[in-house]
Parts: structure tokens; C-alpha cells; sequence
């Protein structure tokens, strides 16, 4: 790792409470219960470190997400992530341990988000050069789709599924994490849903045309390109711009049939289907002759174009495939319906800032009545439906929250199953835990890419659907 990924300095605030540290040429002002461990990540919008929490002696993951309210795109991508994350209570969905209140309320910027730490994740697991057995495939496309069907059953739509998004520790255990493009389907905004669409890579043939109607087949999509990326050890699609990406698509899993594209309701966008090349599909099995077949039968019924024809994520945990993990009454799904309104006309970057505020003070019962006033304070102006509500009482407090459970032997890898020694020892992911330096390195804050703006302007240049 670059030598400015290390936490630099670590110093006193002048506040006993919190101190400050650098982590990637980004400062972190945090609780002092918080030590810092090391930098182990960044995406699009946040720089990520591992610390000690004194108070639960736990090793967390802290993420900063820098000016996190400075538009409404960003605002409503923290809302979303924080909303999301703390509704859903899964092992395989990653959990928000504590939100770090600012240590002057009234400033509130940057949001630290604390969670559960783990290892590192699918994309770094991929691109190592440690073996991956069917058996490693199995387990992690098993417990992809076991947290898809929990967040499935809430009624949310991940929309953002891609292999760095997918965390995993050294025992194999994989949790789904980065909620920031997730979308109830219940909202009443269907219609504006487009707007904001998932990686190109990883993007269903749905979503590259524009359709406005789209489900939880767009993550099965998502979940089948990364299922190919593990039995590849690369990604299937890589496109360059979204008329490369259904190019790629279409030679690779073959031209649809005219039935096949009786979901797409712009005519210009068919017509642009139909005027490229005829293709007859690849055989995957000989893309990865060592695959086993059955993979390679539910890869190819996760890549369906028509998303009307593609497998469901309970179809999918149903196939032969993953016959020795599958068990139904271990598959729970979400018992409360998500119902916080994420699309409210009524939000704008402050009352999300008073929002979280909140947030925080149900986590923090002695700042509480503080970060209330300054919640009150920032929100005054704001619609009553916002500014009159109070957030609900402790409903996960800082480290007090279980840690992950084992999954039950049912649903382990069998390779601990038939040895029934520590998962560590052979797991791919040992390496990666002990090698900090695998991460990706770091980018300067200036450098932060607007995703969901960058690939908004895409979708209204360059789709050819862009007139559906
Ligand atoms: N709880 C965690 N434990 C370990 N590593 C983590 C954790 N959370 C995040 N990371 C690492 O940090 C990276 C960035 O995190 P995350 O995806 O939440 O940020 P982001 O800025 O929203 O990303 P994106 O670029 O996908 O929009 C992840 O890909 C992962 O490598
Ligand atoms: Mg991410």
C-alpha cells in the first residue's frame, strides 16, 4: 500500500471524548474509544479504517464519508446507506454498529459510520492469485443470494451488487454491504427509479435500455456476472460505455429472440437491439472448461436477457447447484416491511442532516438531548413531517449488537464440514486478512467521483434507450 494509506498521526482534539487521526490524507475526528488500526479501503464516497472499539474490545470498520451532505444526491445516498443498513438484521447483510456524533453538533460535515469489521472483500479475493475451489464458488454465490432474499423480502432493491461490495472474512462468511444506490420498491417514485442506475459491469440488459419498470431481477443479473467473475477470475462484461456493455452482452449470451425483447417498452431501444450483429451464445462451459456443470447451468439462467425468463434469487437457492448448502428454514426473510420515505420531496440536505442526527442520538443517550437541539436547530425551517419527529429509542446500541453467529453447520462450506477444522486455515481470504496492502490504494478526497451524476449524464447521452 502506498505510503500514504497508513494512519499517520493520531492526536488529541483538546476534547477528552475524541481524537484525530489521518488515514489516506483524509482526517478522521472520532470518539477516543475508537484506536485506529489501519486503512482498509475507499470507494466512491468514503475512505475506510479498521479500529478498536475500548468499549466492546471489538475490532470494528470506521468509513468516512467526507461533506457528506453537501448536495442532495449525496445527502439522500447517506440517508439511504444508514436507513437501509440499520432496518435489515441478517448475517449475510453487513451490520452499522454506531454513528459517531460531530464533536461540535452544530458542524455536522463528515459522517462516521461504524460497523462490524471484516476481512476484506470478493473483488480483492478474486483478483488474488489464492485458488478458488467449487466448493469456495458455492459458499459465496450461496450466501449472496441468502442476504438477497432477506433484502428481496423487505421490499429493497440492492441496485449497486458488485464483487467490492461484497465483504467476506477469513472463514468465508460474506456479507452484502454499500446500501448508497438501494431503493425500496414500494416507494411511489417508481418512475424516477432510472435515474440512478448500478456499476456498468454489473448493470442489467433492463437498465442499459432504460426499461422504467424494473425489479429484484436486475440484482439476480448483477449476482450472475459476479458468479462468472469467480468461475473466471475476471469480469464477464467489462464494457467501456453502456453501447460496448449490451454489445458484449449480446455476443456473449447470444442475441435475444423477438419474444425475449417483449419487455422493453421503447421502440427505438428494440430497434437498436435488433440492428446488432446476430449472435449465437458462447458456451460458458468451454469459456471455463474446469467449471462444474451445474455452475455453469445456473450461471446461464441468471444471465437471462429477458428478466422476465431470469432464474429468482429463490429459484436460484432451489438449483442443484448449491443442493448442499440449501436449507429453507435457515433462509429467513425480513419480517417489517422498510417503510422510511427515501424519495420525500420534503428532504433536502438538512433534514437528512437532522435525520442522522437523530439517528445518533438513539445511539448515544448521553449527547442525546445535545445532538436533539442541534437536530431542531439545523431542521427549523424544514416540512413538519421531518422536524417534528423524533427518532426512535435505542434500537441498536454501540457494540452491544450481537456479533455475527456462525452459520449453522448446514450452511457452512463443506470443506470445514468434512475436516471440521477452523475455516482459516485454507481459506482464501486468510492471505488478504493478514495483508492490508491488498487494498486498493487510496485516492486523494478531490478526486471523489458523483457516480450516480457521472452515470446519470451517461444514461441521458449514450443509452439506446435513452428515449424510452
Ligand atoms: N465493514 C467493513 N469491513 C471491511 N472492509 C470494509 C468494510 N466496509 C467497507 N470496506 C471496504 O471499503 C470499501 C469501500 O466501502 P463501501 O463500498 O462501503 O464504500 P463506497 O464509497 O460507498 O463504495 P463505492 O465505490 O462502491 O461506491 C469496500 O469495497 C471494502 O473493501
Ligand atoms: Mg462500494
Amino acid at each position: 500500500m502506498a505510503d500514504e494509506a497508513k494512519i499517520d498521526y493520531e492526536e488529541s482534539t483538546g476534547n477528552s471524548l475524541y481524537n484525530s487521526f489521518l488515514v489516506c490524507g483524509s482526517v478522521f475526528e472520532c470518539l477516543s474509544r475508537y484506536s485506529p488500526l489501519k486503512p482498509i479501503g475507499k470507494g466512491a464516497y468514503g475512505v475506510v479504517c479498521s479500529a478498536r472499539d475500548s468499549e466492546s474490545n471489538q475490532k470494528v470498520a470506521i468509513k468516512k464519508i467526507a461533506n457528506a451532505f453537501e448536495n442532495l444526491v449525496d445527502a439522500k445516498r447517506t440517508l439511504r446507506e444508514i436507513k437501509l443498513v440499520r432496518h435489515l438484521n441478517h448475517e449475510n447483510v453487513v451490520q452499522i454498529r454506531d454513528l459517531i456524533p460531530p464533536m461540535v453538533h452544530s458542524h455536522f460535515k463528515d459522517l462516521y459510520v461504524v460497523y462490524e469489521l471484516m476481512d476484506t472483500d470478493l473483488h480483492q479475493i478474486i483478483r488474488s492469485p489464492q485458488p478458488l475451489s467449487d466448493d469456495h464458488c458455492q459458499y459465496f454465490l450461496y450466501q449472496v443470494l441468502r442476504g438477497l432474499k432477506y433484502i428481496h423480502s423487505a421490499a429493497i432493491l440492492h441496485r449497486d451488487l458488485k464483487p467490492s461490495n461484497l465483504l467476506v472474512n477469513a472463514n468465508c462468511d460474506l456479507k452484502i454491504c454499500d446500501f448508497g444506490l438501494a431503493r425500496s420498491t414500494s416507494s411511489s417514485r417508481v418512475e424516477f427509479m432510472t435515474e440512478y442506475v448500478v456499476t456498468r459491469w454489473y448493470r442489467a440488459p433492463e437498465l442499459l435500455l432504460s426499461c422504467s419498470e424494473y425489479g429484484t431481477a436486475i440484482d439476480v443479473w448483477s449476482v450472475g456476472c459476479i458468479f462468472a467473475e469467480l468461475l473466471g477470475r475476471k469480469p464477464l462484461f467489462p464494457g467501456k460505455d453502456y453501447v460496448h456493455q449490451l454489445n458484449l452482452i449480446t455476443r456473449t449470451i447470444g442475441s435475444p429472440s423477438e419474444e425475449e425483447l417483449g419487455f422493453i417498452s421503447s421502440d427505438k431501444a428494440r430497434r437498436y437491439i435488433r440492428s446488432l450483429p446476430r449472435c449465437e451464445p458462447t458456451d460458458f462451459q468451454k469459456l471455463w472448461p474446469n467449471a462444474n456443470p451445474k455452475a455453469v447451468d445456473l450461471v446461464k439462467k441468471m444471465l437471462m436477457f429477458d428478466p422476465n425468463k431470469r432464474i429468482t434469487v429463490e429459484e436460484a437457492l432451489g438449483h442443484e447447484y448449491l443442493a448442499t448448502l440449501h436449507d429453507i428454514s435457515d433462509e429467513p426473510v425480513c419480517p417489517d416491511p422498510f417503510t422510511f420515505d427515501l424519495e420525500s420531496d420534503d428532504l433536502t440536505p438538512d433534514v437528512v442532516r437532522g435525520i442522522i442526527l437523530r439517528d445518533m442520538a438513539s445511539l448515544h443517550p448521553a449527547q442525546a438531548e445535545g445532538l436533539e437541539s442541534a437536530a431542531s436547530a439545523i431542521m427549523g425551517g424544514a416540512s413538519p413531517s421531518y422536524s417534528q419527529q423524533r427518532a426512535p429509542q435505542v434500537t441498536v446500541s454501540a457494540g452491544s449488537q450481537p456479533a455475527s453467529q456462525p452459520l449453522p453447520q448446514a450452511s457452512r462450506p463443506p470443506s470445514h464440514q468434512q475436516n471440521g477444522t477452523s475455516g482459516a486455515a485454507q481459506s482464501p481470504t486468510q492471505q488478504h486478512a493478514e495483508h492490508p496492502s491488498s487494498t486498493t490504494p487510496c485516492l486523494q478526497s478531490q478526486h471523489r467521483q458523483h457516480e450516480e451524476q457521472k452515470q446519470d449524464a451517461e444514461a441521458s447521452s449514450a443509452t439506446p434507450g435513452s428515449a424510452c
